[in-house]
């Protein structure tokens, strides 16, 4: 089989560049380990910024994000015991965030694939990029026990951060840096209304906390725990009682508890490769860099690696013009270090950290306490929070 662009993985970030090279006319193929059940089925973020929702838009892929998305025009900091605001839209000039889950997202981009020609290889098994620093690169796979061959001129490895593009580059190209958190967040979905119709972030002394959700009947809640805990000693009434306690009184009024139907523990791990491409093999999303979940920016990233990526293929195609592919790798790399000091500092303002002591303590009550008070900082993380431009 021949085609333009391999990609492999079909999460965010492969089904979005396979959509909008779709869009452009330039022909791919998606290999995937799993089935779509499998990758549809994992629940992740939610939080879209202005551009995801602007990029799900053009592709006309927006009919039900715009009827079930929840806007959101600001999110809410809690700690000792209060609560404040920062008002995204009136300090950015209007913009904004939606909140619809990357489950949903995955929904609508594999809907809308056969429609609009999109090809997806499930269950492909022993993916294999080959060949990426010559003229003539391939990705060889099994699929249904037979061996197969894809031919194309370009791989793009969407594949995740356990995939198989990052590792095939060879190790003295690769830079990695990567900063594990000592701890993870245990998260639960239960079929109960949100405690506020905008998220809160909070810093507590036993952990952060944070109330999210899914739709007005549906929340999604997160406590910090240790990387020692186990799902079996989170019953769901030690949750209730661990997330009201640390929301605090004035931000867990009105919570409303009920029975979870989904719960699990993330580990918390910042990471970058660098560089984003050797010869004509290209990362993208997961398989390039990971960022703490704590300033949503996972799936958001990995959105606007594919449409750099995107517009650098259809000038290659276009226009005969490679510079958008020479220049892929320093322009993603350049947003996604922002990315990750947002999230980085984020995790660091509201997070208990085993070896803080009482002055550092104090020193992130301080500065939350600066945030609260200064237009300026609140500034700075409603641009960062509904999105960086893409540049
Ligand atoms: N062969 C084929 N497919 C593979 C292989 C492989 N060897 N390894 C991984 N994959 C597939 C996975 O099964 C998965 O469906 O690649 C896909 C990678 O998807 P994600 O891990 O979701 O990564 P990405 O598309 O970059 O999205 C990043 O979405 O899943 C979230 O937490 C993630 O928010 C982040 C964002
Ligand atoms: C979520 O709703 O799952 C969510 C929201 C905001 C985050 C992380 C996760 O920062």
């Amino acid at each position: 089989m021949r085609t333009k662009v391999a990609i492999i993985g079909a999460g965010p970030a492969g089904l979005f560049l396979a959509h909008l090279l779709a869009r452009a006319g330039i022909d791919a193929v998606v290999l995937e380990r799993r089935t779509r059940d499998y990758v549809e089925g994992r629940v992740r973020a939610g939080v879209l910024e202005q551009g995801t929702v602007a990029l799900m838009a053009e592709l006309g892929l927006d009919a039900r994000l715009r009827a079930e998305g929840l806007v959101h025009t600001g999110t809410n900091l809690a700690y000792d015991g209060e609560v404040f605001r920062v008002d995204m839209a009136a300090l950015t000039g209007g913009s904004a965030v939606t909140v619809y889950g990357q489950q949903e997202v995955m929904r609508d981009l594999f809907d809308a694939a056969e429609p609009r020609g999109v090809r997806i290889v499930f269950e492909a098994e022993d993916v294999r990029p080959e060949d990426f620093g010559g003229s003539s690169p391939s990705v060889s796979y099994v699929a249904g026990g037979v061996a197969q061959r894809l031919s194309c001129d370009f791989i793009a490895a969407c594949d995740g951060f356990h995939g198989v593009g990052r590792a095939a580059m060879p190790a003295d190209v690769l830079k990695v840096y990567e900063r594990v958190y000592p701890f993870g967040w245990l998260g639960i979905l239960a079929d109960v209304p949100p405690v506020n119709h905008e998220l809160i972030y909070a810093n507590h002394e036993r952990g952060f906390a944070l109330a999210s959700m899914r739709s007005e009947s549906r929340s999604r809640y997160y406590v910090q725990v240790g990387l020692d805990e186990r799902i079996d000693d989170w019953p769901d009434d030690r949750f209730w009682d661990e997330i009201a306690t640390r929301l605090g009184p004035e931000a867990a009024a009105g919570l409303v508890r009920g029975p979870s139907f989904e719960k699990s523990i993330a580990p918390l791990r910042s990471f970058v490769a660098e560089p984003m491409r050797v010869g004509r093999l290209f990362l993208a999303g997961d398989a390039a860099h990971i960022v703490p979940p704590t300033g949503a920016k996972g799936m958001n990233l990995a959105v606007s690696d594919v449409a750099m990526l995107a517009d650098a293929l259809r000038r290659h195609y276009g226009d005969r013009d490679d510079s958008g592919l020479d220049g892929y790798s320093a322009r993603a790399l350049a947003r996604v270090w922002k990315a990750e000091r947002f999230s980085w500092w984020f995790t660091g303002l509201t997070h208990r950290f085993p070896d803080m002591d009482p002055f550092a303590r104090r020193m992130q009550v301080a500065e939350l306490a600066y945030i609260r008070g200064s237009q300026a900082a609140q500034t700075v993380i409603a641009e960062n929070y509904v999105g960086l431009p893409l540049t």
